[in-house]
């Protein structure tokens, strides 16, 4: 259904790899929504050939782009305006990779060029992103800046491994530049903290099943699924939440408030 919410409004939404992936689910309800947009993922991810798929649905431009590279920003931004017509109203930051975790290697024996590559592909490219856009001022007032997040920003969960770091620097970026882009722009930058939810990086992270188990049994609503995280991600880039901004805002179900629930407690009684 339609309200319209994003009607010509033009967006950047990086991300989406498959069916899976909660970009890609954004994608179909930011079109659903009214709004304009081009596509981008990094250039290996273009190799499985999938996102091509959606851009035809979506009638969206595809532009490569390796979020840790400024000159691809550049590049992805200048492009995406010339296709989509003018300035820019919303970006989807729908970013994760930790070598760590996908060869395996524990947080108390990370490998630190690794570490680096997670932080500067799940966090720094968000930095990136918003500086190239500001320089180029991109992004037209009252702009609205999403990236995804995890609660393991906050609270530990042990597999998460380095991603928690990254997490964590990508809520502060957040923060910082959502200061600096408000005062100077009136763009606003939040991050949404997403249930675990069965995706291709979701399911990289060891124990997943355990966890997104454990997580629906302490959420009183249960997990959020990826196509209500993009629902969610619209709402964010509409008219209708144009003061929030430098918020980490949790869309899990009420997992992030709960102590225990009546499900856990009869599991260890
Ligand atoms: N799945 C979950 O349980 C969950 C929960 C909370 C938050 N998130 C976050 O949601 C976001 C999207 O993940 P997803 O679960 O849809 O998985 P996904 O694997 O579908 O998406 C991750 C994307 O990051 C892209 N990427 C990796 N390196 C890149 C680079 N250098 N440049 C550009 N793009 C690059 C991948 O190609 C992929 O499209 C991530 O930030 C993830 O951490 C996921």
């Amino acid at each position: 259904m339609s309200n319209n919410l994003l009607q010509g409004k033009r967006g950047i939404i990086f991300g989406a790899l498959n069916e899976q992936s909660i970009a890609w689910k954004v994608a179909e309800q930011a079109k659903t929504q009214g709004a304009t947009f081009t596509l981008t993922n990094a250039p290996i991810a273009m190799r499985m050939g999938e996102i091509q798929k959606l851009a035809d649905a979506c009638n969206a431009t595809v532009i490569p782009a390796d979020a840790t590279s400024v000159e691809d920003l550049e590049n992805l931004i200048t492009q995406s305006m010339e296709v989509l017509g003018g300035k820019i109203d919303f970006i989807l930051h729908s970013i994760g990779m930790s070598p760590n975790v996908r060869k395996g290697r524990p947080y108390d024996g990370t490998n630190y060029d690794w570490y680096h590559k997670t932080m500067d592909v799940s966090a720094m490219s968000l930095h990136k992103v918003l500086q190239v856009a500001k320089k180029m001022d991109a992004i037209n007032e009252w702009g609205s800046v999403v990236a995804l997040t995890y609660i393991a920003a906050q609270r530990v969960f042990p597999d998460y491994n380095d991603m928690s770091d990254a997490k964590s620097l990508l809520e502060s970026i957040t923060r910082s530049f959502g200061y600096h882009y408000g005062e100077a722009k009136k763009v606003r930058v939040n991050t949404i903290s997403q249930s675990p939810t069965v995706t291709t990086a979701g399911s990289g992270v060891k124990g997943f099943d355990g966890f997104i188990n454990y997580a629906e049994d302490m959420s009183p609503l249960g997990n959020a699924s990826a196509l209500d995280c993009a629902n969610y991600c619209v709402t964010m880039f509409s008219d209708l939440t144009k003061y929030v901004t430098m918020q980490n805002l949790f869309h899990d179900g009420g997992f992030s408030n709960t102590g225990v629930t009546q499900k856990v407690i009869e599991k260890f009684s």
